[in-house]
């Protein structure tokens, strides 16, 4: 049995769980629960992280103090995970006597191995907030590759490090003030001097993914080690350093010490000895965080760590971001979805399969596709797992399960074989394999119960023992496929244990068919989903862009200049002749012969209508376009082409092939208004 500590990042304070974080919230759960399910000791902790600026600010923002909102906050979070089924031993706050407690101890370490040193810093002050602003509270270019809009501490884009006062054309993030130089003395962490074992652990051992690995080795090791700036002066939400009095702590320093806080709650309740779980082999420690926050976990961490004689992760688990429809999550368009959003339209089961059967051991990406979610959830969940209880729960309700396992062929065999590489793909954290493999078991079942036919075995009374058995294999199948899933689906679980009168506590029932026990009457495990729910979460999540203003402006600027260059000056009454016009796509249909083209009927009000071909095929599916509005040039000579006469143009930014995005005006407009 392994004794196991598990984490997930710590949740901002100042923001609401939203479906990206989820990612790796359900991530961690499910590996949780599955270790818990194989008997191994597991315990997973968390906590928020509520200190620094942006607390600070918001908290003033909104008339309260620091405490009242990451109280608040602490209890939104807390919710939202328990929707969701994640099941935290203990869930605490950056903001606890034991992290105070374990923040002075590692500082005192760090302080006698010799390894903090005092510099003045000018750090950007935001003059209207009246605070230092942190590195991720200034935007600007980057100093190395010159990519705009890019955070203090580095860059999406070539991946660079620096600090914010390095970056051109700061702005804070704020207040959108322009930040001004100011100093202060600054305490630094020198972990050059720990090279050689960030080296050796980073590099060796397993620690950390092999692209993790690399991306340490070619952007942070091969040349020295920055000293790291961990305090900040007052005014500052945090602990004050105990011999530095008016500097505190920069959130970061405090956020991973955090884990241990957090453990600490757990063992104070539970009568255990702190030091067994971070101070002592018997216990392997597995983070779990996303990419961007790497470098903390997998270089000053451990070096806070090692410095510490405190125990060093086992394993370090990075997972890359969630898209939604191939883009990031956007405010407006309703693909930055929180967490009680959701559930307020959808079953979390749902979520939980739809990412587990995306995730896998690496670090990319991982994409939520609306359609695809419909159609795996309908197809997966509800098509082949359920259906297969639906299907024969009802003819043994009376009667229970067969006395004798009967013959199915070696399908049970074959699945409870299984059961050992599936497990293996869960401990790996390769979900999707899992599921593919678990999918697989279901297919073989599926297939057993369309041959037997249950359902025409009823009728015949001559039948009964052949239509109990044949129940008996179904639900038998079914059972061990739901104890497969259970660290995803915790409620199925439940349910099924319910239905077959007989708990699921471990891996194990996946090896022994169940006979002889009684069938309670079922009743409905999993609704399909249906595509107007998602319809109307997006709905929900989507803001108006006046919330959005002043986020915003902020975020979108400066935006890199397109590549072509402006064009020549046109007279207003050149610009006058031509005749720009709303108007509804009512028909659109494909040009088979064309690679291109898609004719559109456009209909400017009344009777007036223009024929046009567009150049849009492969961009826009022609149902998605008929009922939109769009811009066309309603005066344009008309152009003889291969296909017929095109009567107009409608209006599109982008550079052409891939990249062509329609206008639209807002809403209200009606067709056939001129565009002035
Ligand atoms: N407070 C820090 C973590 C401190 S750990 C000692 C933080 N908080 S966060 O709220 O911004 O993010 C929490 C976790 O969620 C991080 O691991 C982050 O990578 C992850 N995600 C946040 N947005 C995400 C996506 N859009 N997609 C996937 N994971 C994302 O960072
Ligand atoms: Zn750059």
């Amino acid at each position: 049995m392994r004794q196991i500590l598990v984490t997930s990042a710590l949740p901002y304070a100042n923001g609401h769980i939203h479906l990206g974080h989820l990612v790796e919230y359900l991530q961690t759960d499910i590996w949780v629960r599955f270790q818990k399910l194989v008997g191994n000791r597991c315990v997973y902790v968390c906590a928020d992280d509520t200190h620094g600026t942006a607390i600070m600010i918001s908290a003033t923002q909104q008339g309260i103090t620091e405490e009242e909102l990451i109280a608040r906050m602490q209890k939104a979070h807390m919710a939202d995970f328990a929707g969701f089924d994640i099941e935290f031993d203990n869930y605490g706050s950056t903001n606890s006597p034991e992290n105070r407690e374990y923040c002075a101890e590692i500082w005192s370490a760090l302080r006698r191995a010799g390894l903090v040193v005092e510099k003045e810093v000018t750090q950007l002050y935001d003059p209207v907030a009246g605070t230092f602003l942190a590195d991720r509270q200034v935007k600007g270019t980057c100093p190395k590759c010159g990519a705009a809009n890019q955070y203090g501490d580095n860059c999406d884009k070539c991946g660079a490090t620096y600090s914010p006062s390095e970056l051109k054309n700061p702005v804070s993030a704020f207040t959108g003030a322009t930040p001004e130089n100011r100093s202060a003395n600054h305490l630094f962490v020198n972990i050059e001097r720990l090279r050689d074992f960030l080296t050796e652990w980073t590099q060796k051992g397993d620690h950390l993914q092999p692209e993790v690995a690399n991306y340490l080795a070619g952007h942070f090791l091969h040349e020295p080690l920055r000293d790291w700036d961990v305090s900040r002066p007052a005014p500052y939400f945090g602990f004050e350093i105990p011999d530095s009095p008016g500097n505190y702590w920069y959130v970061w320093f405090d956020a991973p010490i955090g884990y241990m806080a957090s453990t600490r709650q757990w063992c104070d309740r539970h009568g255990e000895n702190f030091d067994d779980w971070w101070r002592s082999d018997k216990t392997e420690i597995h983070h779990f965080l996303g990419k961007d926050i790497t470098y903390f976990h997998t270089l000053f961490w451990p070096a806070m760590l090692k410095t510490a004689k405190i125990s060093l992760p086992k394993k370090v688990h990075i997972h890359g971001f969630l898209t939604v429809g191939g883009e990031k999550m956007s405010k407006s368009k309703g693909t930055f979805v929180r967490a009680a959003t959701y559930l307020e339209h959808l079953n979390p089961a749902y979520l939980r399969y739809y990412y587990a059967s995306k995730l896998t051991a690496r670090v990319d990406d991982l994409d939520l596709n609306l359609d695809e979610f419909v159609a795996k959830i309908n197809s997966d969940l509800v098509g082949k797992v359920v259906n297969l209880a639906s299907r024969a729960a009802k003819f043994v309700k009376k009667t229970g399960l067969s006395a004798a396992y009967p013959d199915d062929g070696g399908l049970f065999r074959q699945a409870a074989a299984d059961g050992r590489t599936i497990a293996e793909a869960y401990d790996e954290c390769d979900f999707n394999r899992a599921m593919r493999q678990i999918m697989a078991v279901a297919d073989r079942a599926n297939q057993y119960v369309e041959h037997a036919q249950p359902w025409t075995l009823r009728a015949d009374a001559a039948q009964a023992q052949r239509l109990q058995d044949v129940c008996t294999v179904a639900l038998n199948l079914f059972r061990q496929i739901v104890v497969y899933l259970a660290p995803v689906l915790p409620r199925l679980a439940d349910q099924t244990a319910e239905l077959l009168n007989r708990p699921i506590r471990h891996w194990d029932e996946s090896q022994e068919p169940l006979v002889g026990t009684p069938v309670s009457k079922f009743t409905h495990m999993m609704k399909r989903v249906e595509p107007k729910q998602v319809d109307a979460m997006i709905a929900a999540s989507a803001e108006p862009e006046a919330d959005n203003a002043a986020a915003a402006t902020f975020d979108d600027s400066p935006e890199p200049l397109a590549d072509e260059p402006l064009t020549g000056v046109c007279t207003f009454d050149e610009f006058a002749k031509v005749d720009l016009r709303v108007a509804r796509i009512v028909a659109a249909e494909d040009v088979p012969e064309a690679t291109k083209l898609l004719h559109l009927t456009l209909s400017l009000g009344g009777e007036k209508r223009l024929s046009v071909f567009a150049g849009i095929k492969g961009v826009y599916e022609p149902e998605s376009l008929v009922g939109r509005l769009v811009i066309c040039v309603a005066n344009l000579a008309p152009r003889k082409m291969k296909f017929g006469t095109s009567e107009g143009m409608i209006a599109a930014a982008g550079a052409g092939g891939k990249e062509i995005y329609l206008l639209s005006p807002d809403e209200g407009a009606k067709p056939g208004q001129r565009v002035h």
